[in-house]
């Protein structure tokens, strides 16, 4: 029996596994699901048992299958692509070819895939940037940022950080033709909480004097002091994005010592000197009363100091933007939020809205009853098609 034999047997039985794990009724297309987690399970789960023989880190190996799905910056008949680098920090910019007689909108994209994979590059992210660009006549820098396990926070948020205010020089807003009152931020997943930090960062920052108009936050994560919120709990298997990834990106945005992952797994990972942090992911009173249905507010346990000392990040508000106290929430840009209510990141939206909202920021919020994470990103769901069309709207009246 020839390898790609085994190959296609072992994909098919975890597909099997994966079509018989039993989805909720309103997925819809729940074979292409069980065919895209059938898919990155399968690297997942084999990158985990190379690390587990000590060969190499996990996402070493993820990235090397994902580097298959990389495209290169290729033009098209609407959108010219190109590359370089804004401070030093790889970019990949999208212009529209048609003609137009006023200057063009900008955004700011950041992709996503837990502070330790993806690019500007990879197919997905590419192809919606070009459909953004071309969609809302706009121009669309996506940019890249250095990943762990190599580069651990604040890593990731000082490329981007520094990218962004490259671009919102005025030499360089003239150059693509960009008009400096209609610049937004967009970003998904680990990318949403890069948009939103740098948002908050700035706000407040007196050397840039052109600021945004809006921020879009895709399933974005955005805290890491309770990894056991009702979405949390409720989705801790699903598929795309079970609790125990995305437990294992967040700890690794930080440091590679498993030690804190392990105890993010059992939520003790807060010390007591920072119990008065709770309160700003405090679902009780956070969530809407359709979120917290059937569950039991329960308080905080926490961890030794020692962790805290270490990995002083993880309690850093530029990582964990529902940190910030009123006053930095207090006139940040137009806000879009999209969660998906089968996503363990769902709460994280859903409270970082309400407490934009309690500080008079104007937000508007889709939630996707039917969505789940990542979902707009991965290519050719028809929640992903719905998805993107409410998104694109709201930047085409917004921005
Ligand atoms: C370019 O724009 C035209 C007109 O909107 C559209 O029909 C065509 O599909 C676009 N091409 C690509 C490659 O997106
Ligand atoms: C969370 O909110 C509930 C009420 O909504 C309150 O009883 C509880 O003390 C709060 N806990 C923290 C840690 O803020």
């Amino acid at each position: 029996m020839g390898r790609k034999m085994i190959f296609l047997l072992i994909m098919g039985v975890l597909g099997a596994y994966y079509l018989y794990t039993p989805l909720p009724d309103n997925i819809e297309e729940p074979w292409r699901l069980a065919w895209v987690t059938t898919r990155k399970n399968t690297i997942t789960n084999l990158a985990l048992f190379v690390e587990l023989l000590g060969i190499s880190h996990f996402t070493n190996i993820v990235v090397f299958f994902m580097s298959f799905q990389e495209v290169p910056p290729t033009s098209d008949e609407n959108v010219t692509v190109t590359e370089t680098t804004f401070n030093n920090v790889p970019v990949r910019i999208y212009v529209p070819k048609r003609k137009s007689e006023t200057l063009r909108r900008g955004l700011f994209y950041i992709h996503g895939g837990g502070w330790c994979m993806g690019s500007a590059a990879l197919f997905d992210t590419d192809f919606l940037s070009r459909r953004t660009a071309d969609r809302l006549d706009a121009v669309v820098i996506s940019t890249n940022y250095r990943l762990a396990p190599k580069h651990h926070f604040p890593n990731q948020l000082e490329d981007v950080y520094n990218a962004l205010k490259w671009f919102l020089y005025h030499d360089v807003l003239d150059k693509y033709g960009v008009d400096p009152e209609r610049i937004g931020i967009s970003g998904s997943s680990a990318g949403g909480n890069l948009a939103a930090a740098v948002t908050q960062q700035l706000k407040d920052d007196p050397d840039v004097k052109i600021k945004l108009k809006t921020q879009s936050l895709l399933y974005p994560a955005l805290q890491t002091l309770d990894m056991d919120l009702p979405s949390y709990q409720e989705n801790s298997h699903f598929p795309v994005l079970p609790r125990s990834h995305a437990v294992r990106s967040w700890s690794e945005y930080f440091t590679t010592d498993r030690s804190l992952e392990n105890a993010m797994l059992f939520n003790q990972h807060v010390p007591v000197e920072s119990s008065h942090l709770f309160k700003f992911v405090n679902w009780s009173s956070l969530l809407p009363e359709e979120f917290k249905k059937g569950h039991f507010y329960n308080s905080p346990t926490y961890g030794g100091s020692e962790l805290a000392k270490k990995y002083p990040g993880f309690l850093d508000v530029r990582a964990a933007p529902l940190l910030a106290g009123d006053n930095k929430l207090r006139n940040l840009p137009l806000t879009y939020v999209m969660t998906c209510q089968y996503d363990v990141l769902r709460d994280d939206g859903i409270m970082y809205v309400t407490r934009l909202r309690n500080a008079g920021v104007r937000v508007t919020h889709d939630h996707i009853a039917d969505g789940f994470h990542g979902a707009l990103s991965y290519h050719g769901f028809k929640v992903g098609y719905r998805m993107e069309n409410l998104y694109m709207s709201w930047l085409s009246e917004n921005l």
